[in-house]
């Protein structure tokens, strides 16, 4: 039997999908990337914005016509989507059969065994335990070098205007056990680079018989595992990431120096609207915390343009935080009012489409000039670089990134994936650094 598999939305969707493809191998299901070879078609969903469930609805018109070629074919919704549409998926849709919420990838197996008896099937529970801690992820679309490793699942914070929490449930986080072995395995398999996986990894928190273990520390021990394996972390959250943490990431060489932390806005009052918890001073208290422990550490961030209520002096002081953080890179958004959220209930969105884009293109326009000031320092510098694959651009030349997790284009001499080597960077354009190996 053959399962082909898409995922959408973030990291964590993409650490899911491995964990869904283990579930489905155990049941006798060999993985196709041809949708008219398979058997089961699964589509990992998100629901953050509503573009990103609108791309999926234009998916299932392409299954649409694969199960018109073949009439056996089952096709499932899971994920973030499958657990906020529930039922209307299948209603609406007329060609889904399976929808299966982000918590329930054990149950596939039986699920599919209705299906095949000619029943749709709905499982969109969610749990306070789930963490798939037993199982081994089938890293299918590997480089072979960096893998992705959950920590936690699920989000407390309540942000106004997010999905998640609706969607992925409450939080909890795995044993630290488990994700050390998983972590030492992929030593073993040549693995050089783990990235810790959860919505909001600062609140890691485990607590068994023998104490209490805090995401520092756990960190610490990833870091222990083996030198040669850089660690990376994603996602930080302004509010509880802790100068622990920042100790720790100084401490070890092999912990990456780069640091992804959401602001969402440089607006006191819209961080308040948003829920989230921290002022502007809070944040840029943490962006200098950051930069005394951190001097090399690069800093990323994710900004909402055009949230309820945001005047053009919020939008200002927002293009402002961002010029003061000198952000090395950013994901930016338009706000796009999710069903259901605290925003949704309570606020209007209010801010017009033509504003939302004018907004979000200053926004971009000021980062695209940060991002290639960031660059240009980096001229004259040699990193370590941990190779990751062949350049899309030409055979000759070879891709990976430094820790500060930019990535560096070189010519491969004698270098092959895997290696670390150092670069030195001789030019930047606007989307790479490009330079030349030191030493093999
Ligand atoms: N509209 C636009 N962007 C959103 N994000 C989360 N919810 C929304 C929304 N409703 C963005 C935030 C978050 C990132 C993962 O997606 O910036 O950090
Ligand atoms: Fe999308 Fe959020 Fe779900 Fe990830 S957790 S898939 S970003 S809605």
């Amino acid at each position: 039997m053959k399962l082909y598999i898409e995922t959408y939305g973030c990291q964590m969707n993409v650490a899911d999908s491995e964990v869904v493809v283990s579930v489905m191998k155990d049941h006798g299901y060999m993985r196709t990337e041809d949708i008219h070879e398979a058997d089961v078609i699964l589509v990992n969903t998100c629901s953050i914005r509503e573009n990103a469930e609108t791309r999926v609805w234009g998916r299932l018109d392409v299954f649409r016509l694969a199960r018109k070629k073949n009439p056996e074919l089952i096709i499932g919704v899971i994920g973030c989507m499958a657990e906020r549409l529930k039922q209307k998926l299948i209603e609406e849709s007329k060609i889904v059969d399976l929808v299966v919420g982000p918590d329930a990838y054990r149950e596939l197996p039986s699920m599919l065994v209705e299906v095949e008896q000619g029943k749709k099937s709905i499982n969109v529970k969610l749990s306070k335990e789930e963490n798939y801690e037993d199982i081994l992820p089938v890293r299918y679309d590997t480089n072979g070098v960096s893998a992705f490793v959950s920590i936690m699942r699920g989000c407390d914070n309540m942000c106004a205007f997010c999905v998640v929490p609706f969607t992925r449930g409450r939080e909890r986080s795995r044993s630290p056990q488990t994700i050390l072995r998983e972590a030492q395995e992929l030593v073993d398999s040549n693995y050089k680079e783990v990235t810790l996986l959860g919505q909001n990894v600062d609140k890691y928190a485990w607590k068994d018989k023998t104490g209490t273990l805090s995401f520092a520390g756990l960190l610490e021990k990833v870091a222990q595992t083996n030198p040669l394996l850089r660690v990376r972390f994603s996602t930080s959250y302004p509010h509880d990431m802790t100068d622990e943490v920042l100790e720790v990431m100084a401490k070890y060489d092999n912990i990456c120096k780069s640091i992804h932390l959401p602001v969402q806005s440089g607006s006191t009052k819209m961080l308040e609207l948003m829920k989230r918890g921290y002022t502007r001073e809070w944040y840029m208290d943490r962006i200098r915390s950051i930069k005394k422990y951190l001097p090399e550490c690069s800093i990323s961030t994710d900004i909402i343009t055009g949230f309820c209520d945001e005047t053009e002096e919020d939008h200002k002081e927002t293009l402002s935080l961002m010029e003061w953080v000198k952000y090395d890179f950013a994901f930016m958004f338009k706000y796009s009012e999710r069903p259901d959220t605290f925003a949704a209930r309570k606020y209007k969105d209010n801010i017009g489409e033509e504003i939302k884009t004018r907004r979000l293109s200053e926004i971009i326009s000021l980062q695209n000039k940060l991002s290639a000031e960031s660059k240009k320092q980096d001229v004259g510098k040699t990193y370590e670089v941990l190779i990751e694959g062949t350049s899309k651009k030409s055979k000759e030349f070879l891709f990976g990134r430094n820790s500060q997790n930019k990535v560096i284009v070189f010519p491969k001499e004698s270098a092959v994936i895997g290696d670390y080597v150092k670069v030195k960077i001789m030019r930047s354009t606007s989307a790479t650094l490009i330079g030349e190996i030191q030493d093999v």
